[in-house]
Parts: C-alpha cells; sequence; structure tokens
C-alpha cells in the first residue's frame, strides 16, 4: 500500500509512519528541513517491517510553488498512489504573510492541503480504491470562515484563526467527498485528541510553557495517531466519505462545519487563491 503523508517528521504524522512502516507500507514522508527529515526516517526505518519501503521529500508547504514541485516529484515517483494524509498543520501567534501574500496559518493548514489533494486527485483515482485523510481538529467548535477577511488582514488572533483552518480542513472534506462520488476515492478527516507533540511550541516562551503544563493531561502521539492509521488501512472505511471521526467513531461536526454552501464557497475561493499564487509566481519569475 503507497501512502504518501504530510508532516511525519514529528507528532502525530511521526507516530502515524512508525505505526504504518510496522504494518509494511510503502510509505513517502514530507518534511521540510533535510535533517529533521533524514533523523525521522531512522525512526520509521527502526520500526519498519520486512517489505515496507521509505522515500522521502522535502517541501515548505507554507510556499505554494514548494507544493506544485512536491506534487510533481511525487507523480513522477510514484505510479500507484492509495493514501494522500494531509497532517502537517501548525499555529502561529502573531501573522505573518507567505511568500505568495497569503496568511501563513491559512498557507499551510488549508491551502497547502486543498492545493496537494488536487494536483494528486488523478493519480489517486488512477489508484482507487484510495484515500485521502486530514488531521483536523476539535478546535474548529465556534470557528466561522472569515470570507470577508480571509487573510485575517483585521481579525487575526492566533489561536482563533488556528480553529478557522480546521474549521476549513472540515469543509474541505466534505466538498472533496461531495466531488468525489463515484470515483473510489473516500475523503475523511478526524480529530486526534489534545496530543502532547511539537505543536505550539514555536510560539515563544509562554506558549511553550502553557503546552508544558497541559502536557500530564495530553495524550501520546501513538494514541494521536490510531485514528489516522484505522482511516488509512481499515477495511471497515473503505466506502465511508466526507465523514469527520474522533478515536474511530464518527462524530458530528459544528454546524458551521455541516454548512455545505460554506463548503462550496470555500472550494471556490481556494482555487482562486492558487490560481493568484501561481499567477503572481509566474510573473515573478
Ligand atoms: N497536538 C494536538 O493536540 C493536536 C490536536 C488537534 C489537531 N492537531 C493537528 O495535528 C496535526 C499534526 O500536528 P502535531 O500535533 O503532530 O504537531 P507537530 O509535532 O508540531 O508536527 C507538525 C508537523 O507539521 C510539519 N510542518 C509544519 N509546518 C510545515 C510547513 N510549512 N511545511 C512542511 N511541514 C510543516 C512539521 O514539520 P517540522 O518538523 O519541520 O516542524 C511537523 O512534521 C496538525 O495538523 C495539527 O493541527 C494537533
Amino acid at each position: 500500500m503507497h501512502i504518501l503523508i504530510t508532516g511525519a517528521t514529528n507528532g502525530i504524522g511521526l507516530a502515524a509512519a512508525e505505526a504504518l512502516a510496522a504494518l509494511g507500507a510503502n510509505l513517502a514522508i514530507v518534511g521540510r528541513s533535510k535533517t529533521r527529515t533524514r533523523i525521522a526516517s531512522a525512526r520509521i526505518r527502526a520500526a519498519a517491517v520486512k517489505g515496507a519501503t521509505l522515500a522521502t521529500f522535502i517541501a515548505d508547504l507554507s510556499s505554494q510553488a514548494s507544493v506544485r514541485r512536491l506534487a510533481a516529484e511525487v507523480l513522477a515517483c510514484f505510479p500507484k498512489l492509495d493514501v494522500l494524509v494531509n497532517n502537517a498543520g501548525a499555529m502561529y501567534a502573531t501573522r505573518q504573510l507567505t511568500k505568495d501574500g497569503i496568511e501563513l496559518t491559512w498557507a499551510v493548514n488549508h491551502l497547502a492541503p486543498f492545493l496537494l489533494s488536487k494536483l494528486l486527485l488523478h493519480r489517486l483515482k488512477q489508484s482507487a480504491p484510495a484515500r485521502i485523510i486530514t488531521t483536523a481538529s476539535q478546535a474548529h467548535q465556534g470557528a466561522h470562515i472569515p470570507f470577508d477577511d480571509l487573510n485575517a488582514e483585521r481579525s487575526y488572533r492566533g489561536f482563533g484563526r488556528y480553529c478557522e483552518t480546521k474549521l476549513a480542513n472540515i469543509l474541505f472534506t466534505t466538498e472533496l467527498a461531495r466531488r468525489l462520488d463515484g470515483t473510489g476515492v473516500t475523503k475523511n478527516c478526524f480529530h486526534p485528541g489534545l496530543v502532547a507533540t511539537g505543536f505550539n511550541r514555536n510560539n515563544g516562551l509562554l506558549m511553550n510553557l502553557g503546552m508544558t503544563i497541559l502536557r500530564p493531561v495530553a495524550r501520546s502521539p501513538e494514541k494521536g495517531a490510531k485514528t489516522l492509521v484505522w482511516l488509512a488501512t481499515s477495511p471497515a472505511v473503505t466506502n465511508v466519505s466526507g465523514v469527520y471521526f474522533f478515536d474511530q467513531e464518527q462524530t458530528p461536526p459544528s454546524p458551521e462545519a455541516q454548512d455545505t454552501e460554506s463548503a462550496r464557497r470555500l472550494w471556490e475561493i481556494s482555487e482562486w487563491q492558487c490560481a493568484v499564487s501561481r499567477r503572481n509566481a509566474e510573473a515573478r519569475s
């Protein structure tokens, strides 16, 4: 089984990659740092059983050009792709813009999985039955997509912005699942629980201290990765699509996450954002 997983250098993604290697998967992991990717690879290889394979790709998912390069490399290397796992994600206490002029949290957590999934879709359809999985979060509860301030120029608050992107993960799941109906490719997402990882360790001393205080009540990355591994491999979900899971149970997300009109609107806006980024990148080069 050929599985591509982003954000596999740490936390939930790394634990999932180790578990999948122990099941004999043909894995491809995406990291943005060569050193961290090498260290993660050693851990994944140590967990692997005979027959498992591991390929590595380097990409900074905040850059649309880097996502496009990654997709081209994956398509060149893998004639078959059974599972795409969009797991990489982060929160940023202060508002930052990417090279593409997109607010960073939105670029990494939403637009990168949106674009990567679209660019790999044909290969996934050719490999059907195939699956796309996104690591979402219960943090989406209470969030709204700021359609009138998509780049968070007026409304940026670190955690609030993160919650919006996790809502976007669920809306993207339902809209893509609708569009994939009848293709043999499913699209699901899940909440991993509160997990002790590197998440929110990039936002200064106070946030770091907060995460350390939460550590005793947080799950291990192995436990946080369980639903991901199950969604990637279990026959129980072969024909299930467009669903939000928590601990291997279908769980209703917030009313905003069930709004099919928002899901359609988000899809169109995301396509437009990707197209503008591409045009701007071409004009720069
Ligand atoms: N931890 C939780 O309690 C929790 C709860 C709900 C949902 N989640 C979600 O779980 C997912 C995984 O997070 P985690 O908790 O495992 O955090 P983590 O330990 O910080 O891992 C995040 C992963 O994403 C990668 N990443 C971040 N920005 C990237 C970029 N620009 N380009 C490429 N890769 C990038 C990181 O790479 P580097 O090694 O290079 O940093 C790392 O491999 C995220 O989507 C997060 O929103 C986490």
